[in-house]
């Protein structure tokens, strides 16, 4: 596995890879374009393996807050661990930047996700009820706290 920046002709691969893990609401190659212009306040990175992209997260920063934009892992590299090191190297990237706090908003019915942010510190903030239409789902908002924290 290597951990590199996002670059622009990782767009079309990262656009297949949402149709895949988030079949209701992809993102689009504009907004990955979109998202790629935000530099420096937005903070990409991906993992590689031998067939090609296998995961990929993403920050805004700038802030005392760093808000996570979106964390993914292929489907056929799911379940390695590879989800923790992601949200590790943003947790990472968020210190150096000076934020006090990460941010993160999840789908309550969304286990894996939910599982994997507590497992990385992450506490229950607050919920917005009914937040994700249609289907009535509840949004988590999750919080860690970097400040105090030894890297
Ligand atoms: C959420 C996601 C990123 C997790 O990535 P992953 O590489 O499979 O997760 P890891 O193997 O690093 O697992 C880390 C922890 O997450 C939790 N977890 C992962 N998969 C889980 C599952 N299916 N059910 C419950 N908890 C799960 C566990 O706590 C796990 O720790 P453990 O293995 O010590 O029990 C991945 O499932 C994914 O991409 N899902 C689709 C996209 C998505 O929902 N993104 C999040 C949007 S908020």
């Amino acid at each position: 596995m290597v951990l590199r920046e996002l670059r622009w002709t990782d767009i079309e691969e990262l656009a297949a890879l949402e149709r895949e893990v988030f079949p209701q609401d992809a993102w689009a190659e504009p907004t990955w374009w979109a998202e790629l212009a935000g530099r420096p306040h937005r903070d990409y990175v991906v993992e590689e393996d031998q067939h090609g992209i296998a995961g990929y997260a993403g920050l805004n920063l700038g802030g005392e807050t760093a808000d996570v934009m979106t964390i993914a892992v292929a489907t056929r590299a799911q379940g390695r661990g590879l989800g923790r090191s992601l949200i590790d190297a943003l947790v990472e990237r968020a210190r150096r930047d000076g934020a006090e706090y990460r941010i993160l908003e999840v789908r309550g019915d969304n286990a894996a996700a939910r599982g994997l942010y507590e497992k990385a510190g992450f506490e229950l903030l607050t919920t917005r009820r009914r937040y994700y239409q249609p289907g009535d789902v509840d949004a988590h908002i999750m919080r860690r706290t970097l400040r105090g924290e030894t890297p």
